[in-house]
């Protein structure tokens, strides 16, 4: 035991990486094998988990850390032009193509080149990256001579893969090729046991980069934090501290400091009666839920509008969220995958006699239009507001259709 606590503590300091979770422990194992290879690392893991650390540690302790360590994010590339981001282009290639450009991998030559959101690159594309892969070459766009690079490649998805290869939106061939060694960042929720360590550096980095003063947390607050979900993971956590310890800069930082900076919304399970999403759920799940129990409380303001106006009197009734009631609110979803979507929910207002057949991806459209509607179409503000990364809000954005009503 005490030899695998020094060991890790080795390796986090020698890679930067926090944590000493069994989840973090093997991590940082498999980190230490692959860094000094050549060979190329898929990285897994949710929205703020770590993965970039986890490349820039691949990169910086491989044999090219003299060389670029060259960032590419995929997802935020249009499709239109990522080959010639990517591979460069000719003059001439396209209207605008002025004159030849060097693309990423040439950028990167010798060093290492980071593929962020790797799943978010169109099919044809994953040829073409498929072939660096296998032969190290590419051709620029508008050229006929390929190219050769000495590029080490690292990937990284938030999405699940395998099953963008079953839907035929990632193909299977570089799956296989990327996956060979894989590397799992674990999902802050499951490695509670690392939040301790984990703010108390966030903190204390903060407090001397800020000149500020922090003495600590109490026992309490840290059980509060530990019991969080986190859905954005250590992105979350760390802007959540920073923030709490420039603006309560001084005193120990106890529990009522976190309850009031952390929204009612995302208090955990077992000390909000308001919340009941369990920890052991995948961040769909927690989010599904989530829509639910705003769906539940639609309802609920409805019925008491309803019943103001017919009787002229506020209803009492608490909301209780292990009551027949939620249940039953629950039961007359239907599963999201049974549903078909029905694309002309146009009116901003739910009809009540409509709750019951609305399926759940009409519910979280109208949730994210009216949350859109209230941030001001700030999306920063409302992927924040319900608890999801800004990524998936404009995916969901595409996927609805919601840029038509905007
Ligand atoms: N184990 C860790 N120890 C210390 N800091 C960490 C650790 N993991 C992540 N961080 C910090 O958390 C923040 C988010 O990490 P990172 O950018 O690597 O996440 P990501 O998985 O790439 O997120 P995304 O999918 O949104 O791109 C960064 O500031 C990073 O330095
Ligand atoms: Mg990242």
């Amino acid at each position: 035991m005490y030899f695998e606590d020094k060991r890790t503590d080795t390796l986090q300091k020698k890679f930067g990486i926090l944590g000493k979770s069994a989840g973090v422990q093997s991590m940082l194992e498999t980190v230490e094998q692959v860094a000094p290879t050549d060979i190329s690392v898929l990285i897994a893991g949710e929205s703020g988990s770590g993965k970039e650390l986890v490349a820039l540690a691949l990169h910086k302790h491989s044999k090219r850390s003299h060389k670029p360590f060259i960032i590419v994010n995929c997802g935020a590339i249009p499709a239109g032009i990522i080959e010639s981001e990517l591979f460069g282009h000719k003059k001439g290639a396209f209207t605008g193509a002025q004159s030849d450009r060097k693309g990423y991998f040439q950028s990167a030559n010798g060093g290492t080149i980071f593929l962020d959101e790797i799943g978010e690159t169109p099919l044809e594309t994953q040829v073409k990256l498929l072939r660096v892969l296998e032969q190290g070459e590419f051709l620029p766009v508008g050229s006929s001579n390929s190219m050769k690079v000495d590029v080490r490649i690292v990937a990284a998805s938030n999405r699940n893969l395998e099953k963008e290869v079953d839907a035929g939106t990632f193909r299977k061939d570089l799956f296989y090729r990327l996956k060979a060694i894989t590397i799992t960042v674990p999902s802050l929720r499951d490695r509670k046991g690392d939040i301790p360590i984990l703010a108390n550096k966030f903190a204390h980095d903060c407090a001397i980069r800020n000149q500020i003063l922090f003495k600590g947390f109490s026992e309490g607050a840290y059980q509060i934090m530990s019991q969080h979900r986190w859905p954005g993971n250590i992105r979350e956590l760390k802007n959540f501290i920073e923030s709490m310890v420039i603006l309560e800069k001084g005193g120990v930082i106890k529990t009522d400091v976190i309850y009031r900076y952390l929204n009612a919304e995302s208090v955990p399970a077992e000390l909000n009666p308001l919340l009941p999403v369990k920890l052991d759920r995948n961040v769909d799940q927690a989010e599904r839920e989530l829509i639910l129990q705003q769906l539940f409380m639609l309802r609920r303001e409805i019925g008491e509008m309803k019943e103001i106006l017919t009787q002229g009197l506020p209803s009492r009734a608490g909301f209780d969220a292990a009551s027949d009631e939620y249940n039953q609110a629950l039961e007359v979803l239907p599963d999201e995958q049974d549903s078909e979507i029905n694309n002309d929910l146009a009116s901003p207002i739910l009809n009540p006699q409509m709750l019951g057949n609305l399926t759940a991806a009409q519910v979280e459209k109208e949730l994210i239009l009216r949350s859109l509607q209230r941030f001001n179409f700030n999306k920063r503000k409302t992927a924040k507001a319900l608890q999801m990364a800004e990524r998936t809000l404009y995916r969901k954005i595409k996927e609805y259709d919601i840029v038509k009503e905007i």
